[in-house]
This record gives C-alpha cells, structure tokens and sequence, in this order.
C-alpha cells in the first residue's frame, strides 16, 4: 500500500538473483518495501539517509535504501548483505566482522559490510584512513568503531590470499581455510 495515499505501481526487481515484482506506492521508499518482502537485514535507524544502516547494492553501487524512492529502482538488481555468504561460507568480510569480534548489537553491521565490500572491490588494499573514510557515514552506537576497521583490514588481508590472525591472537586463517575448517559455531559447523 502507498504511504502517502497516492498510486502504487507494480515494479520489477532482481533481489539477490530473485527477479519479482513488487507493489510499491509513491514515496514508498525501498527499504521498506524490501522489509515488506522479508529482506529484515536491510536495517533502518534513522529513515534519513544519515546512519547507513539501510545500505544495498542497486545495480552494483552502494545505496541507502531508506533514501531511495523504490519505483526508483524499477528494474534494478539489488543485493542485499545476507546475499554476500551464507552462514556455512560467510564472505571474507562478514567473517572478518566474526573473528574480529566488530559485531556488538549488530544493527550498524549490514550496511557497514555493504560499504566495506564496496571499498574492497575498489581498493584491495586500503589504509586505516581509507576504511575509515569508507565507513564515515556508518553510524555504530556500540563499537567505537576501532573493530569494525581491524575487521575491515583483516578482510582485505583475507581476500589477497595473505594469512591474517584474529584479533584474540588465534591461529593464522585465511579464506580458503575458513572455508574447509568451517567448525566453529560462527562458520555454521555446528548445530549451536
Ligand atoms: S536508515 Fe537508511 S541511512 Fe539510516
Ligand atoms: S554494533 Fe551496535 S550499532 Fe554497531
């Protein structure tokens, strides 16, 4: 139903390889109608375009999805973060956030994942200064923010195949071993 009592139009969209269609009414905004549909890992925190909490991919770039008006994105493909891994082979940077202990209440996590995977994609190699940079539009109530850019780091060590060590000095892991040793209750090995 449109918020705002005016048309609603049907419009088509690719959710996380999903192609759907969906009704949306003017001034719905996507995330909403994303939450509507059951994609609850697109968060929102403030519905102002100002916490990144609500960030997807929108044919391959990052967006607010609170900020984006959903007829807007007719057409589109949109990726949220739960399309990034699954809970038995998370994607490097999610399983980074795990190990790097960066996920407190978790609320900020989404969309701080949806723009470190950007930065990742663009920058492979990136300095503290350019994650933070990266993540300044990510409000975390809960980390001070010094976790969730070790996280960040780590990840891109990950994904160059480099040996990385998590933050509680644990053994040297990297992508591909995460990916077979996947024993932990985190990597989705075990029924806790
Ligand atoms: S809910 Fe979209 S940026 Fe805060
Ligand atoms: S982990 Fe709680 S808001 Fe970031």
């Amino acid at each position: 139903m449109p918020k705002t009592g005016g048309y609603s139009v049907d419009i088509e969209l690719t959710i996380n390889g999903e192609r759907t269609i969906v009704e949306a009414g003017s001034g719905d905004d996507l995330a909403t109608v994303l939450r509507q549909r059951g994609y609850i890992d697109v968060k929102c925190g403030c519905d102002g375009g100002t916490c990144g909490a609500s960030k997807v991919f929108v044919d391959g770039d990052v967006r607010m999805a609170c900020g984006m008006e959903a007829t807007d994105a007719d057409g589109s493909e949109i990726q949220t973060v739960a399309a990034l891994g699954t809970q038995a082979d998370l994607h490097p940077v999610q399983q980074a956030f795990v190990d790097n202990f960066a996920v407190q209440c978790g609320f900020c996590i989404p969309g701080m994942v949806i723009e470190a995977v950007a930065l990742l994609d663009s920058n492979p190699d990136p300095t503290e200064r350019e994650v933070r940079e990266a993540l300044d539009d990510n409000v975390c109530r809960c980390t001070g923010y010094q976790k969730p850019v070790e996280a960040v780091l780590d990840a891109a060590q990950r994904m160059q195949g480099e040996q990385s060590v998590a933050a509680d000095g644990g053994h040297p892991v990297t992508v591909a071993q995460h990916r077979d040793e996947s024993t932990s209750c985190c990597g989705g090995g075990c029924d806790e």
